[in-house]
């Protein structure tokens, strides 16, 4: 671990009011959260593993596109410190009536709530709904852009394997272009000393994720020998446009792309890894997903862990 991360952690003034995404958030901070994060596994280890820590705070989950992990990750996480939660579906709301995005949080502000949880299609919603209310705003993942909570369990998860990441060699494979997952990783991993290489179809390799100072491969195979974790991404097919598909078929793309047995026969050591929903048969093969190698299921058990953390410390916390 750095010095700088070795460091900050005996009395550290956690600086952030909201979470947007990593790129505000220092090596440190990300450490931090991610040191308060294993007290709180511990904490849902326990026989009854409930925290009464925001027993006062009314928090909304505003959840503007499908989720299953993020958004009952989050409630069990609010549940679970004694938060009162408030579930809103934009599917069932009077957003369907033509209210406006300003309109719906100022009126769900209006019933004195402390924190927004929000997941929207649109990159840059949570940074707006900053300007609108003075809660603290988490980014349960906007379009293409950030998704720092999953990032930041991908993290945990990865230093339960590795406590110290600096230099190893992580490897994210998939649909690069419309992953928001990929663009939180990169930040969070190179803060944290991490090697990272993308790999995917060049229809699919946007050119930020060298400008962010991650490696860029075309070639599964050496991608698969160089990494010590390996991360498959889904194929988003439904932000894809009908009639430009950027790759000839999931057939072909899971020959080129896919993460098979005889991948893991192959190379030994890497660890599978994958934020869900996994396309069973296109990124991985079955039973790859089902493997030993695979800590798929790890990550959403400490996803609860990690969201604990976040809220607390955004809710004014200091240290469990
Ligand atoms: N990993 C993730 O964001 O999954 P959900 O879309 O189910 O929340």
């Amino acid at each position: 671990m750095s010095k700088e991360l070795e460091l900050g952690n005996d009395d550290y003034d956690f600086p952030h009011k909201h979470l947007l995404g990593l790129t505000d958030y220092s090596g440190s901070d990300i450490q931090f959260i991610l040191d308060q994060a294993q007290n709180f596994r511990e904490i849902l280890d326990r026989p009854v593993p409930k925290v009464p820590t925001l027993r006062d705070k009314t928090i909304v989950n505003l959840f503007y596109e499908n989720s299953t992990r993020t958004r009952l990750s989050f409630e069990l996480a609010q549940k679970r410190m004694g938060a009162d939660v408030v579930n809103f579906s934009a599917s069932s709301s009077s957003v369907k009536k033509g209210e406006s995005l300003k309109d719906t949080i100022r009126n769900i502000s209006s019933m004195k709530i402390d924190m927004v949880v929000v997941r929207h299609e649109s990159p840059g919603v949570p940074h707006f709904l900053t300007r609108c209310v003075d809660a603290a705003i988490i980014n349960a993942g906007d379009g293409a852009h950030e998704h720092p909570t999953q990032a930041l369990l991908d993290l945990f998860s990865m230093q339960q394997i590795y406590p110290d990441l600096s230099g190893k060699h992580v490897a994210i494979i998939g649909d690069i272009a419309h992953s928001r997952v990929v663009r939180s990783n990169i930040i969070g991993l190179l803060k944290l000393g991490a090697d990272v290489t993308v790999c995917g179809p060049k229809t699919m390799m946007p050119a930020y994720v060298e400008e962010l100072g991650a490696n860029v491969s075309y070639n599964i195979d050496e991608t698969l020998a160089w990494c010590d974790i390996a991360m498959a991404l889904r194929i988003q097919l439904e932000r894809q446009d009908e009639g430009t598909e950027l790759f000839p078929s999931i057939r072909e793309y899971h020959q080129l792309f896919g993460i098979t047995m005889k991948h893991l026969e192959k190379y030994p050591d890497f660890t599978i890894m994958h934020p869900g929903p996994v396309n069973r048969g296109v990124e991985l093969e079955s039973r790859v997903a089902d493997s030993d190698r695979s800590i798929i299921l790890s990550q959403v058990t400490n996803g609860v862990a990690v969201r604990m953390a976040v809220l607390y410390l955004l809710s004014g916390g200091t240290r469990v």
